[in-house]
């Protein structure tokens, strides 16, 4: 059987110069072809709240459907790493909570957790760490806190908000992260954050300067009806196709196509 992919495999992966490819993946199914694919990382993103549940924001995830969520998708899985990313309040209230909560997406098969946040959660995921926690940082534009920036735009364009970014990046680093997902901020910017730690950065609407490149799985296949970012590329409109299949499965059933004899048993058939 095939060994799954640990932290060390990333850091080494980023000392030869090789690019990770990490995506996202909310059921068993997608998951399993996902990792078949040969991907590195699977991200079961709290973006689940939108593509799957339907919430206008990431903010109404909860923990147990994020628990249930991330045993599904680690069922799949025998070669990516699976990371289980903590929704909105798990984390933010005590540093027990935290450290509790991501235990649990441990005990479900996940071997680590996304946090979001910078300085202000440097604290919490050192002490996350330290009870044998992994956690990948995620700064620049972090949708729990989409409120408080009044809107998905893009970060880190005036000199003030950069500095911020990349201070949140040293802070997260120096707490211990295995890597960081930098979300939304300018090219320029990312470019700063991976020359200035030490771990892989991983970018979203980040620009071409990083250690490798995280997506929405229902982004890149044209799937959530709502919105497509502008930095994700469709490489096949699968919404469309599923249009397409149950319009011909509709349009067969109703005019009795389906099912011919192929697809239904009657009591002297030898099968
Ligand atoms: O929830 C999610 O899918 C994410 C990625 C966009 C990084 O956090």
């Amino acid at each position: 059987m095939q060994r799954q992919i640990t932290v060390r495999d990333l850091w080494n992966k980023k000392r030869r110069g090789e690019k990770a490819v990490l995506i996202t993946a909310y059921d068993y199914s997608f998951a399993w072809w996902e990792d078949r694919a040969g991907v590195d990382i699977i991200l079961v993103g709290d973006s689940l709240g939108m593509t799957v549940l339907g919430h206008p924001y990431t903010l109404s995830v909860s923990l147990e459907e994020m628990l249930n969520h991330t045993a599904a998708v680690s069922k799949a899985v025998s070669r990516a790493m699976v990371i289980g990313d903590m929704p909105f309040l798990t984390y933010q209230g005590s540093i027990r909570e935290a450290v509790i909560n991501a235990g649990r997406f441990l005990q479900v098969g996940a071997s680590a957790v996304k946090i979001e946040g910078g300085k202000e959660m440097a604290e919490t995921i050192a002490k996350v760490i330290s009870a044998g926690i992994p956690v990948m940082g995620h700064i620049g534009l972090t949708p729990q806190s989409v409120h408080k920036y009044g809107g998905y735009r893009i970060r880190g364009k005036t000199e003030q908000e950069a500095r911020e970014i990349l201070e949140d990046a040293c802070a997260v680093a120096s707490a211990g992260v295995f890597a960081i997902i930098v979300e939304s901020v300018v090219s320029e910017l990312t470019q700063q954050i991976v020359e200035a730690v030490s771990v892989p950065v991983y970018g979203i609407g980040a620009g071409p300067h990083c250690d490798g490149q995280i997506i929405v799985c229902y982004d890149i296949l044209g799937l959530y009806p709502d919105f497509t970012p502008s930095f994700a590329k469709v490489y096949f409109d699968m919404g469309k196709k599923i249009e397409e299949v149950v319009s011909e499965y509709a349009k067969e059933v109703r005019e009795g196509i389906f099912p011919s004899k192929r697809y239904y048993t009657s009591k002297g058939d030898k099968k």
